[in-house]
């Protein structure tokens, strides 16, 4: 923590905290000398409806481009799932695209969505039990970056990952490859199923991350509301405005809330100075070549056995083998 950045630092207990991780990563985030927050808080009930939406924009083109993909190649990939396995899958969210998989796999005999937003998770596993009362619906939630706590039920079961979204694209190159080395030392995995999006032009991929009608924006700024519901920060709104850029060093969209003047936010044990122009590094959208997709499932122990695309190679679908 630098003295600039935390002028005053408050022990006492505060009632206004009903989230003490997100105080604690928020503090933790606005106090280095690039401003950050994590990501994953991005998914409180608000922040998965809004993405939802984003998934249907006109500009975003993976949701639409990925579950065509799954759609035309869905026999192959049910075929790839052996009989009584489990579809063990990574931020399922919403598990749309999953329906694919599962409608293609009735010989699955276990899905296993596990994702950080603990009630939108349960309500999507309600939903998934009504449309499939013969698989056995077990979520978890948790944060996929540590180790996923299966149900020792499932330990014999063989078992297919599936992380789709380009999700990992959010993640830190060596988070990644922890993540996907992770669910390589899952008892009696068979394979992983991997949706990656594509390096491509760079007007196409901003307009993706800013769209027009704003969506996106809400979504990245929804963070300060719930830093303020969930923490009794002070963040006001019209203070900050929300910009996605290209970073081509590190082939991946920044996504950043820049402060639209000098101002000082407080939060309980911290106050956070800002100058004019300062950004918070809210999330990154890292984009993929099939050669730097293959060395990062290498790295972790995969083989990579098929990369599907869609015609203009916008976006693709990894198989990957132990
Ligand atoms: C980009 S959305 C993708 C949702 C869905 N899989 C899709 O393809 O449309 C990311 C999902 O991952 C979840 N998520 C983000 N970070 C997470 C983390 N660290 N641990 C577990 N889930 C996380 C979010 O709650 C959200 O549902």
């Amino acid at each position: 923590m630098t003295k600039d950045s935390l002028a005053r630092i408050d022990e006492s207990p505060n009632d206004a905290v009903t989230n003490p991780e997100l105080l604690r990563d928020a503090i933790e985030g606005l106090s280095g000398a690039e401003k950050t927050l994590p990501p994953k808080w991005l998914y409180d009930r608000q922040g998965c409806d809004l993405f939802e939406r984003i998934t249907t924009l006109p500009e975003y083109y993976p949701t639409r481009t990925e579950a065509a993909i799954l759609e035309t190649h869905a026999a192959a990939l049910g075929a790839s799932i052996p009989p009584g396995g489990a579809l063990v899958e990574l931020g399922s969210g919403a598990s749309v695209k999953t329906r694919t998989l599962l409608d293609a796999a009735p010989h699955l005999s276990a899905y296993v969505p596990v994702d950080i937003a603990a009630g939108f998770l349960e309500e999507t596993a309600a939903d998934l039990r009504r449309r499939y009362p013969r698989l056995d619906v077990v979520p978890v939630a948790a944060d996929f970056t540590g180790p996923v706590p299966l149900s020792p039920r499932l330990r014999d079961v063989p078992k297919v990952g599936f992380f789709p979204g380009s999700t990992i694209g959010n993640l830190e190159p060596e988070i990644a490859r922890d993540l996907l080395a992770g669910a390589r030392a899952w008892p009696n995995v068979e394979g992983f199923i991997l949706g990656v999006d594509l390096v491509k032009d760079t007007d196409e991929l901003v307009a993706a991350y800013d769209d027009a009608q704003g969506v996106t924006a809400a979504f990245i700024g929804n963070l300060l509301t719930r830093l303020n519901r969930e923490t009794g920060a002070d963040f006001a709104h019209d203070a900050f405005a929300y910009e996605a850029s290209w970073n081509a060093v590190a082939t991946r969209i920044d996504m950043r809330l820049v402060s639209r003047r000098d101002q000082v936010v407080t939060l309980p044990g911290a106050r956070i100075g800002f100058a004019a122009g300062e950004a918070i590094h809210v999330s990154a959208a890292r984009k993929y070549t099939v050669e730097n997709l293959g060395a990062l499932a290498r790295s972790a122990g995969w083989k990579l056995d098929r990369v599907l695309t869609d015609r203009e190679d916008r976006f693709a679908v990894a198989r990957l083998a132990p």
